[in-house]
């Protein structure tokens, strides 16, 4: 039997189900370690055949879950994979380049390269080595982005990090007296306890632990199972439930801990920053002023007001009830 002939490409079509796949591999982001959150779409004659991600655990890999729902209707599509199908063995489950061979997979179209030297270029070449199309590089930022923590574990051998502040107006993140509660309102809070599902770990100082004592837990129905691992910066020992780090560089050493989320306060949030280890700034700015009080921030160790410049892209912005939230990259991973 001849099979749907789907080689042929559209980039268009090419773009769009690469972007859903990319929305696939968000569900993973905080589930998945130690495996990339890697998302894939099985597309026969213009229909998605197949949807995957990658599972709680690592297992299965986005492409066998997505080959799995495809079945028979693999064969001669095309997948739309978020990172290069693994080439390497793992006696957790098969290769996936070896398994989009088996289904019959006529092209495959990739955003992003694995940087894992166990693949890196290996996986795509198996593919065209048993006559499937194989391109590589389609919306290879925003996938980069999606799997920033596998990418930046693999290149610089940390986790991603996020730093969340709740702000007023005037970048306040306390009253004089240290409450915090509560600067934003339920749409943002809801927002920020979304984001925490998709970290493996969230960070506090010691100074937040003593003044709030945080559950840090996700308070979502349904994602209450999605809470991450608590981390404490501090110089003194952790309470039960907790892991504790004496410095943030530290963070190089948690183990399946791809996606990191710290919430502040002032003292821990400019140690990351003065690091250089944050990758991605959440703001949520509530309507209010506070005037004397807390500011965000500590020390960052800027010394001239030109280096502040071109150190921050905007990517999101949107209100969150009465709330404006803000996502900036650092401009290098922008
Ligand atoms: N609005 C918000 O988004 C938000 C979020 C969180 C907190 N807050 C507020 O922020 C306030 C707490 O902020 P904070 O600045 O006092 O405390 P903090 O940032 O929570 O903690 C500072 C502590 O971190 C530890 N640490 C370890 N290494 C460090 C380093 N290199 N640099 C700085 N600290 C290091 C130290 O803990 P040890 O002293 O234990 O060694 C230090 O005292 C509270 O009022 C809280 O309500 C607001």
């Amino acid at each position: 039997m001849t099979p749907p002939a789907d080689a042929t490409a559209d980039p268009l079509a090419d773009r769009r189900f690469m972007a859903a796949a990319i929305a696939l591999s968000e569900r993973g982001r905080g589930l998945s370690t130690p495996n990339p959150n890697v998302g894939c779409l099985i597309v026969c004659e213009g229909r998605v055949v197949g949807r995957g991600w990658t599972q709680k655990g690592g297992r299965p890999h986005a492409e066998a879950q997505a080959l799995e729902q495809a079945m028979d209707r693999a064969r001669g599509a095309t997948a739309y994979v978020t990172l290069e199908p693994c080439f390497h063995l793992s006696p957790r489950g098969p290769r996936c380049a070896d398994l989009i061979v088996r289904a019959g997979i006529r092209r495959v179209v990739i955003a992003l390269r694995d940087p894992d030297p166990r693949t890196d270029g290996q996986g795509a070449a198996w593919l065209r080595d048993h006559g499937v199309a194989a391109e590589m590089g389609l919306l290879e930022a925003e996938a980069r982005a999606a799997m920033a923590g596998f990418v930046l574990r693999q290149t610089l051998g940390r986790p991603a990090v996020t730093l969340k502040l709740g702000l007023s107006l005037d970048g306040r993140i306390a009253l004089p007296d240290g409450s915090s509660r509560w600067i934003t309102g339920p749409d943002a809070r809801a927002h920020a306890h979304l984001e925490r599902a998709r970290h493996d770990a969230i960070l506090a100082g010691g100074g937040t632990l003593r003044a709030d004592a945080p559950r840090l837990d996700v308070r979502l129905p349904g994602l209450e199972s999605h809470s991450p691992r608590r981390i404490l910066l501090s110089g003194e020992a952790a309470p039960q439930g907790w892991e504790r780090i004496e410095r943030p560089e530290d963070i190089a050493a948690l183990e399946r801990v791809d996606h990191l989320l710290v919430e502040g306060g002032a003292g821990a949030a400019a140690a990351f920053l003065r690091a250089g280890l944050v990758d991605r700034l959440l703001l949520y700015r509530a309507p209010i002023l506070i005037g004397e009080g807390l500011a965000a921030l500590g020390d960052i160790g800027l010394a001239d007001l030109a280096d502040a410049h071109g150190r921050w892209t905007l990517t999101d912005e949107r209100r969150l009830g009465v709330d404006r939230l803000e996502v900036y990259v650092a401009a290098r991973n922008a």
